[in-house]
């Protein structure tokens, strides 16, 4: 794992192997950003003009290596794009591709406008979450080792990097986990993972397992894990703190994969189904974080685990299942399966008397299809909770936008035989009438949000910024912040 530090040393004769420089865009080419503006003299005055003449304007997301040849100590000096914004994503975004870029280098110092210790922490997450690589199953030794050892180069106390360590860990945990193919990650297993990761983290954790799930009720678990040989579990992981005065419950869709069901999907959008375990990933990450923060609130994760996958003994559509709350639904569809978890995770977590439950879940093509691959829809039965959630989520620089639950969607829902539907019969309002459904098992008076990041959970594309391709662990950092506004001050 990639260690960080901070350091007040000058960066010009900062001993390692390569130094990380921010830039401007200006419109006379590439300016150096604050606390850059000594390199132009060290390189003679040429540092501007050789960045222009490789092509680096100093626009965000751009990198440029250009060799020091003794002009400062590193010998390789590596300029980084900042864009026009001066907000601590933009930093965190720089300092990430900037890392990147590195990959087989083992020391690396940024030279990134942080004057305050809100900046030298963005920085310093920025570069942990850029310096990572999922290199578990190469066998061939091509892939590099990410960066070893970065330094920030601040005149900021310590501290700061101990929060940056603590959401970079809990942000490289998810991506692993969702990088993980269904072969190595099925119910049983992640939730052995949470309970020893968990109880070494000090949190209390319970595992009920499919006998367990059966006796207890949870139809909507059963149904869906029924037609895997590796059943279901529903894990609790709780952590306490003796100050706290508020109780928060998250609750994750946690599918190991998702063929759909009998319902099954074509195969093209089956191969990155290993990701639909993303929201019960970041439920997990986040309870870590805030555990290991030691923050002064009570919080409850539920890990709603299961398989989807076609088999005699797989539920049909058609079949009515017995939810944990009680309620029928008829499951009309069996690709609309993480409703199904997740109902029964939500109810449960309501026994808890929580302040607020937030669920997140990959739960809709359709959220990618209002919201694209970077922005999560957040969808709550009270506008100021949704507008929290987005601003949370919005500060840790994980895109959100709240989306409204319109009553008139919730007749879709309606079935000829049972309480519920799981599948309204047009396509469009998914996202919303996904919501709708879950809300059907929030008790009245009980605050909650649901957070739709399908899109965002898994990179599908190229790399950009402090994210990888693949597991991106994204909302795992906006849950701790949401812990972090819940904590008694
Ligand atoms: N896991 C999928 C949603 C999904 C799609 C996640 C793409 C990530 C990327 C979910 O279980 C699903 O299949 N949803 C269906 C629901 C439909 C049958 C109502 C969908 O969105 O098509
Ligand atoms: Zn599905
Ligand atoms: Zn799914």
């Amino acid at each position: 794992m990639t260690t960080v530090r901070l350091n007040s040393a000058d960066p010009g004769s900062f001993d390692t192997d390569a130094l990380i420089v921010g830039f401007r865009s200006g419109p006379e080419g590439p300016r150096p950003a604050t606390g850059a503006e000594s390199f132009e003299t060290a390189f003679d005055g040429k540092l501007a003009a050789s960045l222009s003449a490789v092509g680096f304007s100093g626009k965000s997301g751009e990198v440029a290596k250009i060799p020091s040849f003794g002009a400062i100590t590193a010998p390789l000096l590596v300029a980084v794009g900042l864009g026009e914004s001066d907000d601590t994503e933009s930093l965190r975004r720089a300092a990430g591709a900037a890392v990147r870029s590195l990959v087989g280098t083992s020391r690396a110092a940024l030279a990134l406008p942080a004057e305050t210790a809100e900046q030298a922490e963005a920085v310093a997450l920025g570069a942990l979450l850029g310096a990572y690589a999922f290199s578990r199953y190469r066998t061939n030794g091509e892939q590099k080792n990410p960066v070893a050892e970065l330094t920030v180069l601040s005149a900021e106390a310590d501290g700061v990097t101990e929060r940056a360590s603590v959401l970079a860990e809990a942000v490289t945990l998810v991506r692993d986990l969702v990088n993980t193919p269904p072969s190595d990650l099925w119910p049983a297993k992640f939730a052995e993972i949470a309970e020893q990761t968990g109880t070494a983290a000090g949190l209390a954790v319970e595992v009920l397992d499919e006998k367990q799930l059966k006796d207890g009720g949870y139809g909507g678990l059963i149904g869906v894990g029924q037609g895997s040989a590796n059943p279901p579990r529903l894990v609790r992981l709780s952590y306490s703190h003796p100050d706290a005065r508020k109780t928060l419950a998250f609750v994750g869709k946690g599918i190991t994969f998702d063929s759909g069901g009998l319902s099954l999907k074509p195969s093209a959008s089956m191969d990155w189904m290993k990701s639909d375990m993303g929201g019960a990933g970041a439920v997990f990450g986040a309870l870590i974080g805030i555990a290991r923060l030691g923050l002064p609130v009570n919080v409850v994760g539920y890990l709603c685990l299961a398989e989807n996958l076609p088999s005699g003994t797989a539920q049909r559509p058609s079949d009515v299942i017995h939810s944990y709350s009680g309620k029928t639904v008829e499951v009309l569809d069996t690709d609309a399966e993480g409703r199904l978890v997740l109902m029964d995770g939500i109810a449960r977590a309501a026994e808890d008397q929580p302040d607020l439950i937030v669920d997140v879940a990959t739960l809709t093509g359709a959220q990618i299809v209002a919201l694209g691959w970077r922005t999560s829809g957040v969808m709550s039965n009270d506008d100021e909770v949704r507008e929290l959630v987005v601003e949370v989520a919005g500060a840790a620089g994980e895109g959100a936008w709240g989306m409204p639950l319109p009553e008139e969607l919730r007749k879709g829902l309606d079935s000829p035989i049972a309480d519920i539907a799981n599948l309204q019969p047009e396509r469009w309002g998914s996202m919303l009438a996904a919501g709708l459904f879950l809300k059907e098992f929030v008790p009245d008076g009980v605050r909650w949000a649901h957070i739709d990041m399908a899109g965002p959970a898994f990179n599908k594309g190229e790399p950009h910024g402090y994210t990888p391709k693949g597991g991106t662990g994204a909302i795992t950092r906006t849950l701790i912040g949401l812990a972090e506004r819940h904590a008694s001050t």
